[in-house]
């Protein structure tokens, strides 16, 4: 297959390594069988998709890295092709766990690298067996991790070769200004993953990271999946939004497609989430339209602090990230 190289537009990181601007998010709540996730992966691949966002925590990276090998071993992409993001999970922060948590993903994946290892989320959880470790009222139990001390792990992780860049997701930025402000520090984060979409635009953290040539990663950029039990119900539905819409109306696009195009031209990364072949084929069709300067200042206009994934359960640890204004 012919691949048009527009469906591979890519940024410089910090450390020389480049990052296609749109990633296919593969999380799907825990009732979506996990075959799902590698027919839609490889049909991701096929439709031009090269960037796959997975994680330790959505526990398929086994159909994931299948999807890869496959869509490698029928010609379709080299393995240099793909970027590959995995995740350390909040249980596996102490410095001592993370290199093994990285090589359990490789054993799962059956891949010799990743592209990107990140912090999933600054809330270190005590660690063991259960993802989620709960106390008999349902409460989560907490670790105490020193985050540098992780990132030093993940620094000896890409030393090794088992990444080629590393990262943090959820982290505020005064956590961002830790890592960075770090006694000896060897490398920069490269990306922070947030949240980000028109109700939560995170411009404050976004001049941040530009300030410190440190990518911001959008997910939940199309609202998030509202299917999950722990979504507030009452929070609006982004892709229903009227702005959206009768922008979506004017370039005869979707407002799903103008969610994503929204990020792309303010200089974020952003992930697309779908299991559904039609809306993935959809999806790539983003480098196909521009959005004016007044469409741009019009979806700015909508920011209303909506965090869909709030993680309330976590509010009561130090490093909880979202009380801080950004
Ligand atoms: N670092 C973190 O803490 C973190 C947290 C959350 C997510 N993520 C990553 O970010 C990815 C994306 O975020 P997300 O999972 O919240 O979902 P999202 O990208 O905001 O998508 C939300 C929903 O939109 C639907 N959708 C997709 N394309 C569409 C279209 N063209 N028109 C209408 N609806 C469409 C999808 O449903 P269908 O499947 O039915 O199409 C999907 O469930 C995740 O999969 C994961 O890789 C990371």
């Amino acid at each position: 297959m012919t691949m048009d190289p527009k469906y591979q537009k890519k940024v410089k990181l910090n450390d020389g390594h480049f990052i296609p601007v749109l990633g296919f998010g593969t999380f799907a709540p825990p009732e979506v069988p996990k075959s799902e996730a590698l027919e839609v992966t490889k049909f991701a691949i096929e439709v031009g998709f090269r960037h796959i966002d997975c994680a330790y925590l959505y526990q398929n990276e086994e159909q994931v890295g299948q999807a890869i090998r496959s869509k490698i071993a029928d010609g379709t992409v080299k393995r240099e092709d793909i970027f590959y993001t995995s995740k350390v999970w909040s249980t596996f922060l102490r410095p001592e766990l993370v290199r093994p948590a990285l090589e359990k993903s490789l054993k799962d994946l059956q891949l010799e690298y990743v592209d990107l290892y990140i912090i999933h989320h600054p809330v270190a959880l005590v660690p063991g067996e259960a993802i989620f470790p709960t106390d008999e009222n349902g409460k989560p139990i907490f670790d105490s991790v020193d985050l540098c001390r992780t990132w030093e792990a993940l620094e000896k992780c890409k030393d090794a070769g088992l990444t080629k860049s590393i990262g943090v997701s959820n982290f505020n930025h005064k956590q961002l200004e830790k890592i960075l402000n770090k006694p000896g520090l060897k490398y920069k984060p490269v990306c922070n993953q947030v949240e980000c979409h028109p109700y939560l635009n995170q411009s404050k953290l976004l001049e941040f990271c530009k300030s410190h040539d440190i990518v911001l990663v959008a997910y939940g950029a199309l609202g998030a999946q509202r299917t999950l039990q722990w979504m507030n119900p009452n929070f609006p539905f982004l892709l229903e939004d009227p702005v959206l819409s009768a922008i979506a109306k004017k370039h005869k696009q979707t407002p799903a497609l103008v969610a994503l195009r929204y990020q792309i031209q303010r200089g974020v990364v952003v992930l697309a989430k779908s299991y559904n072949k039609k809306r993935i084929k959809e999806n790539i069709q983003v480098f196909d339209f521009e959005l004016t300067p007044e469409d741009m200042k019009a979806i700015d206009g909508l920011n209303s602090n909506i965090r869909y994934y709030d993680f309330q359960q976590a509010v009561d640890h130090p490093e909880y990230p979202y009380s801080e204004e950004y």
